[in-house]
């Protein structure tokens, strides 16, 4: 399968996605939504922390966590140039980085890392080297969340079928992801099926923490850490 070249959708990547999603609302609650769990399962938000978005593509994620994280330094890489270009533009406190050499040279370095919607764009013969690789970035006790499709939901199957970037897409479950994050070293620390209200439902997603449990929210994480 061709993997899909996200230089590509750099400058019309988020109005595809607003257009797939336009009954459900407005995307930008799909950041905002990740980036307060992932300042729940961090905590520590008043320290000064250093922050890897891994994939971060045109930056839609930044701008919130640069906002939970107020006193932390914010870092973003990914493969795709042309869409880190658009990240570096919109994002002028975030420090982007370029190239895997750049990056190795963070190597223990970050103390959270937030992944969102990459691993299905991995190869799944691919993965277990990307994930070992991030965890010579982590720092000791670093803090990793893996945000990812939920391959059970229907409708995000669905959607996923219909999406021109995902057309390399190959779902992985919450149990097969963390297999591999396992395998790399990183510990368990939890992990949650989301997202089972769309943006145009919000004000039910208090429910959503009676629901972690179910398998059917369009969307899981998991959380993971190095540890000493
Ligand atoms: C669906 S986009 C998600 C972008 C961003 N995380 C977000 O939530 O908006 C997937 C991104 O993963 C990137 N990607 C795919 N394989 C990668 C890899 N091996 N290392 C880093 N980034 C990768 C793509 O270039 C693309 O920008």
């Amino acid at each position: 399968m061709k993997k899909v070249n996200f230089d590509e959708y750099s400058k019309n990547y988020d109005d595809i996605m607003q257009n797939q999603h336009k009954k459900f609302g407005d995307i930008k609650y799909y950041a905002e939504y990740k980036i307060k769990i992932l300042s729940d399962i961090v905590k520590r938000r008043n320290q000064k922390l250093k922050i890897l978005e891994y994939g971060c593509g045109t930056g839609r994620n930044l701008p919130y966590i640069v906002e939970a994280f107020r006193e932390s330094s914010v870092f973003g890489f990914d493969i795709s140039k042309e869409s880190l270009e658009v990240a570096r533009q919109n994002n002028k406190e975030v420090k982007i980085i370029e190239t895997n050499e750049e990056l190795a040279s963070y190597n223990g370095y970050f103390d959270v890392i937030f992944i969102a919607g990459v691993y299905h764009h991995i190869e799944p013969s691919l993965r277990d080297y990307v994930t070992s690789n991030i965890f010579k970035l982590a720092a000791d006790n670093c803090n990793v969340a893996v945000f990812e499709h939920n391959p059970h939901n229907p409708l995000t199957r669905r959607m996923v079928s219909t999406c021109e970037f995902d057309k390399d897409a190959v779902l992985l479950s919450k149990k097969e992801l963390q297999s591999i994050f396992f395998k790399a070293g990183f510990k368990d620390n939890g992990s949650a099926y989301t997202l089972f209200f769309p943006p145009v439902l919000k004000a039910l997603s208090f429910l959503e923490r009676f629901l972690k449990w179910l398998p059917l929210g369009g969307q899981y994480y998991i959380a993971v850490k190095k540890s000493v």
